[in-house]
């Protein structure tokens, strides 16, 4: 705060005091040196009591948490984790994400922030996506085999009573075979979800996967709307399958073109690095850094509300002539590379982030 300027001093303790979140500073030896409103109400527990006392009387000592505070030690860097049960007398059963960070200026210490809530519950939110994506293809096999074949059975059997139908009849059997093949092209689409094991993986340059997007968003659904790209050009690769990321940002482009309005409508691409987020690989223990992060952004109006819970379910839509499997297959598609994907919505600013891990060494 500088004299004469016309804004009011503030005191960083009120503000760290006002946070929601938990924030903790440990020292060298995991002693707390400093607590928080939000840390006195997370571990029920006065500040008084908290500093001078090490961390481990309060965790224990098997605590993801502990281990998380000599990884940023080793790494010197900040390291985030999502999903971490916090479950002791004091602080109950509860999820949450904590973030540690080396405070540069005092070596071997930590700040460290537990966030419940908001950010858990996005968490949640890409968790059921995943979930969906799992039912999407175990339904998408059955209804191959249950649905496709037999309607093959039923259109073959209208077109034979077409031979001797009256006219009036053979309007019923056109019927019949025009909602066989609605029927089966609904199927098609739907045979994208099952397992493919045959998916070649490799280093993706992902700011070309968003070229290739934009020129298809631009040369149709998104001609009238304003398109802004704000990439980070030193990204590494991604590790991945190109057509079906071409696959995903184009949904999301598409579900943004759509909301964004007539006039003024804009969209946003961006790509960046964040450091610290990890998430385990489907079907692992091993935990994944996830790096790169391409959100998708729009001035529409927003996602209602209702829909927030089952948004990556199949058939959730809004549309009158959506299928609601775009953000269904988005989900599956992540999930298969081991991202994760989030989203934030409020009027006139929606976005989805897609975090995706990098190629590594072993990789190539
Ligand atoms: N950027 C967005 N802004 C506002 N609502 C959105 C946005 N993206 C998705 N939605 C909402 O989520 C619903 C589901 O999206 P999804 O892409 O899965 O299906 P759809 O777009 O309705 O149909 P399809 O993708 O099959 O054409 C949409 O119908 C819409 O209500
Ligand atoms: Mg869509």
């Amino acid at each position: 705060m500088t004299a004469g300027s016309q804004f009011p001093a503030v005191d960083p303790g009120m503000v760290l005091g006002s946070l929601g979140a938990a924030v903790l500073a440990l020292d060298a030896a995991n002693l707390i040196l400093y607590a928080n409103g939000g840390a006195e109400q997370m571990f029920a527990c006065g500040s008084a009591y908290l500093c001078n006392h090490p961390i481990t009387d309060f965790l224990p000592a098997d605590s993801p948490v502990l281990a998380l505070l000599d990884q940023t030690r080793g790494e010197c860097s900040s390291i985030s984790e999502h999903g971490i049960t916090l479950d002791t007398p004091r602080t109950g059963h509860r999820t949450v994400t904590v973030q540690v960070s080396p405070i540069t200026e005092m070596p071997g210490c930590l700040v460290v922030s537990l966030h419940e809530q908001s950010i858990a519950l996005k968490i949640g939110a890409q968790l059921t996506s995943r979930h969906a994506a799992r039912s999407v293809t175990a339904m998408a096999s059955i209804l191959a085999h249950e649905v496709k074949n037999p309607l093959s059975g039923i259109r073959g059997a209208a077109q034979l009573l077409e031979q001797n139908a009256s006219e009036d009849d053979c309007i019923l059997t056109r019927l019949i075979c025009d909602e066989a093949d609605r029927i089966v092209a609904l199927v098609d689409r739907m045979e994208i979800f099952s397992d493919n094991p045959n998916v070649v993986r490799q280093p993706v340059n992902i700011h070309r996967v968003l070229e290739h997007v934009r020129r298809i968003a631009e040369a149709g659904f998104a001609r009238h709307l304003r398109l802004v790209e704000n990439y980070d050009p030193s990204l590494p690769d991604v590790l991945g399958d190109r057509d079906q990321l071409i696959q995903v940002f184009l949904n999301l482009v598409k579900n943004a073109a759509e909301a964004a309005p007539e006039d003024g409508g804009e969209i946003v691409l961006s790509t960046g690095y964040q450091h610290g987020i990890r998430l385990a690989l489907p079907g692992s223990e091993t935990k994944r850094h996830l790096p790169l992060v391409v959100s998708i952004q729009d001035n529409g109006p927003g996602i209602p509300e209702d829909l927030w819970p089952n948004l990556f379910d199949a058939f959730v839509t809004t549309k009158v002539s959506g299928t609601g499997l775009g953000l269904a297959l988005v989900a599956k598609i992540v999930g298969d590379h081991g991202g994760i994907i989030e989203f934030d919505s409020v009027p006139r600013r929606t976005i989805f982030r897609v975090m995706l891990p990098m190629v590594q060494d072993g990789d190539r």
